[in-house]
This record gives C-alpha cells, structure tokens and sequence, in this order.
C-alpha cells in the first residue's frame, strides 16, 4: 500500500477532494478509452468537463479533417443544428487561439476580453461569464479545443482546474483520434466487402467468354450480366464517395430556387420504366412551390425514395407521391410523401433504417443495394434544414416523409 501524504501546509480536506478529482479522472479516461461511437464519446466528454471543473456547461471545438475549419463538435445545451454552422476563426476567438497556439487561456471575465468570439452565446440565447479553455492534443497534434465555461457559484477557475480539464482534453483528444480511425477502417472494410461481389461476377463471366467453347447464346449472356455488374460498380462507388463527402463534411449545397413539380414530374418520368417492369403504377399529386434548394441533391433524394418505393413493393403494386405546404412552428414549408404498397418495415428495423449499410434483413435476399441510399438521403434533407422520417405497417406499406423550409 502506497501512503499519500497531504502536501506540508495543505488543508486535508483539500487534498482529499483533489485526490478523489484526479481518481475520478483516470476513472473516465478508461471510460472514454472504451468508446467508440463519437457522439456517445463527445457527450462523455462534455458531461466529464463540467464535472471535473464544477462549471455550467461545456463545449468541444474540432479542426475538420477536409477543411482545416474550427467548427462546434459537440457543446452542453445547444441543439446540434444551431451550431453546425458557425466556423469559428482561428484568429480572433478563445478558441482558435488555444488550437493554434496549443496552450490553456482562463478569461476570468468575457467582458474584458476583445478576443470573445460573441455569435455562439447570440445564437443559442446563452449568457458566457468566464471560460478555461485548453487544447486537445493527440499524438502531438492539436485537433481542436475543450471548453469549460461559467464555474459554478461564483468561483474563479483556479491552476487546479487548468492541470485537470488539460489531462481530461488530452486523454479526450486521443479517444477521438481511435473513433475516426475505427469509423474510417469500418467504412473501408465495409466497402470492400461490398465490391467483392460485383466484382466476382465480372471475373466469373470473364472466364467463361474465354471458354472456345462457350454456346454463342451464352455468350451473349455474359456479356449483358458484364454490363449490369459495371453499372451496379459505378453506381456503388458513386455512393461510397457520397456519402464520405457527406460524413467528412466536405460535401457542400448548390443552392438555386426551383420548381418543385417539374423536378417532381422529372423524377417520376425516371423511374416510369421500372415500375412497368412490375405492373406497379405511379400517382403524383403535387402542390407547386419554389425551393431554394440543391436541385441536383434533391433529385437524388427523390429517386432514391421512389426507386426504393418500387423495388420493395409487390408486382402490381402503388407509388404515390405528395408536397404540399405545411406550417411548423412559424415557418412555412413543403411536406413530401412517398408511400408505397410493399411489405413495410419491421419495428425493430425502422430505427436503423438511416444508418449506413443498413438493410432490412429479408430485403437482402431478393434485391439488389447498398444500404447507402437513405444514409445520403437523410444527409442531403438536413442540410436543407429539413427533416425525414417514415410511418410504416408491416405487410401494409410504407411512408416516407420530408420536410423542406420555404422562404417566408
Ligand atoms: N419503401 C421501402 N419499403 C420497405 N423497405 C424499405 C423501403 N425503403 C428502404 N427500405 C429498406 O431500407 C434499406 C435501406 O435502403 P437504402 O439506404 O435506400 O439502401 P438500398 O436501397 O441500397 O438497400 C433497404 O435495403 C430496405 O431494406
Ligand atoms: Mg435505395
């Protein structure tokens, strides 16, 4: 047994408290260390930093990986929309110096201080007293800035809280850095496995055009399922870049005002083909609106659901699709519907549907997908500001519904 002894002149009661703060630190280091999924990770963070320094709130700060750019990961009380947004400048604000310069900085008072970078506390109503600010370094590399903000009753932060919330950034900085390795070498992995199987029936239908004796009504055979394959390839890496645009914050919007019927009547003359194919029939009733949106990313928004609405529909089945115009909380906007008669989706299945590679279990066996389309789709509406969700029936059909703002 190791005796700690209070330092010479120290209050006992003191050090008591300051030693169960520094075994709580190693407690949640260990916790961090186990997590993998980087918003339970940033939320442990934050709820671990207004502990350790007994303050109201706190905020993470990252440099994205594509850009270079200081955005809010992460921040108690505020709703991940209303900060998304905000890039803080590297020069001219608490945190970009504390990144730029990788040392701690205390305002004791943001009022005396010209460098408070005020656009946060106007967009979620919040009041900023005083922050300790402190790098997150990993691997000797700053990769952002942790945030305490406003000590609790009054208190001033003292050398102790920067010592603490400086070990908890670094402990922090490296569980971050391990969860976008892991998310990186998953997504990689997943990829892959993915490619394999189109790729496997291009080597299979190769093998067999070598063959000198292959019936020329084989030939032909081969030669068709080659081309669809290709297709499935180009289709499949289209969406893998997608959607890494998309999680890497790279992708950006292409904003123009549209109208929404002809984009509509577009898609559907689209997707027409398919549907014959099966006997399915396709039904629009569409209120006219203009949108300020990405027309592009829209299209492949609305594609995506219909071609989904057909293919996991039964022969002789219904797609319709609705907008109409909606009013939510004040502001004006246009509610889409797609809704078809397929087997609808399980309970269980419904909460995962949005996630990448994501598919229905059974749906696997009889079509054919990446499970990647509603992940870019539910990408592409947030960044219009609007919403998705789905109301299905199992045996009954789906829903799938989206929420676009209009201008007032
Ligand atoms: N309209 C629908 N009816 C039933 N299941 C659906 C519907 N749309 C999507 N799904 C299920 O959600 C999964 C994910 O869809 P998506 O991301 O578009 O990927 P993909 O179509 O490539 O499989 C599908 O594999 C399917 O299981
Ligand atoms: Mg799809």
């Amino acid at each position: 047994m190791t005796h700690i002894a209070s330092p010479a002149g120290a209050d006992p009661s003191q050090f008591a408290q300051l030693l169960a703060r520094y075994e709580r630190i190693i407690e949640i280091s260990q916790q961090l260390n186990s997590t993998l999924d980087q918003t339970v990770l940033l939320q442990k963070i934050i709820n671990a930093s207004t502990e350790l320094t007994n303050t109201e709130a706190a905020s993470i700060l990252l440099i994205e990986p594509g850009t270079g750019e200081l955005r809010f990961a992460y921040a108690s009380n505020m709703k991940p929309h209303e900060l998304e947004d905000i890039v803080v400048p590297l020069e001219g604000s608490i945190a970009g110096w504390v990144t730029t310069h990788g040392e701690a900085r205390v305002i004791q008072d943001v009022r005396r201080e010209p460098q408070f970078f005020s656009q946060v506390d106007d967009t979620i109503q919040f009041q900023t007293r005083n922050i300790l600010a402190v790098p997150m370094r990993a691997h000797d590399k700053v990769i952002g800035t942790l945030e305490a903000v406003n000590k609790l009753n009054g208190a001033r932060f003292d050398d102790e809280d920067i010592k603490l919330l400086t070990t908890l950034a670094s402990q922090a900085a490296i569980a971050i850095e391990n969860s976008r390795l892991f998310q990186q070498s998953d997504f990689m992995s997943e990829m892959v496995h993915e490619l394999r199987t189109p790729l496997a029936a291009l080597k299979t239908s190769t093998v067999m055009l070598l063959r000198p004796d292959l019936p020329g009504d084989r030939r032909q055979d081969m030669l068709v399922t080659m081309q669809q394959e290709t297709d499935r390839l180009i289709g499949m890496t289209t969406d893998f870049l997608d959607l890494a645009r998309w999680e890497s914050g790279r992708a950006r919007l292409q904003r123009e005002p549209f109208t929404l019927a002809k984009l509509i009547a577009e898609c559907l003359d689209i997707v027409h083909s398919q549907g014959d194919e099966r006997g399915i029939t396709l039904r629009s009733h569409v209120e006219d609106a203009t949108i300020d949106g990405d027309r592009g990313k829209i299209k492949q928004v609305l594609l995506n659901l219909l071609t989904n609405a057909i293919k996991y529909n039964r022969d002789y089945g219904q797609v319709s699709i609705s907008a109409e115009r909606a009013w939510h909380e004040g502001t004006p906007l246009m509610e889409i519907a797609v809704t078809d008669t397929g087997y609808g989706i399980p309970r269980q299945a419904q909460k995962n549907l949005f996630q990448k590679f994501y598919r229905v279990p059974d749906t696997a066996g009889y079509t054919q997908g990446t499970g990647l389309g509603l992940a870019i789709t539910k990408h592409i509406v947030e960044a219009h500001d609007g919403e998705i969700w789905l109301e299905s029936q199992e045996g009954a059909g789906s829903t799938f519904r989206l929420t676009l703002p209009l201008e007032t």
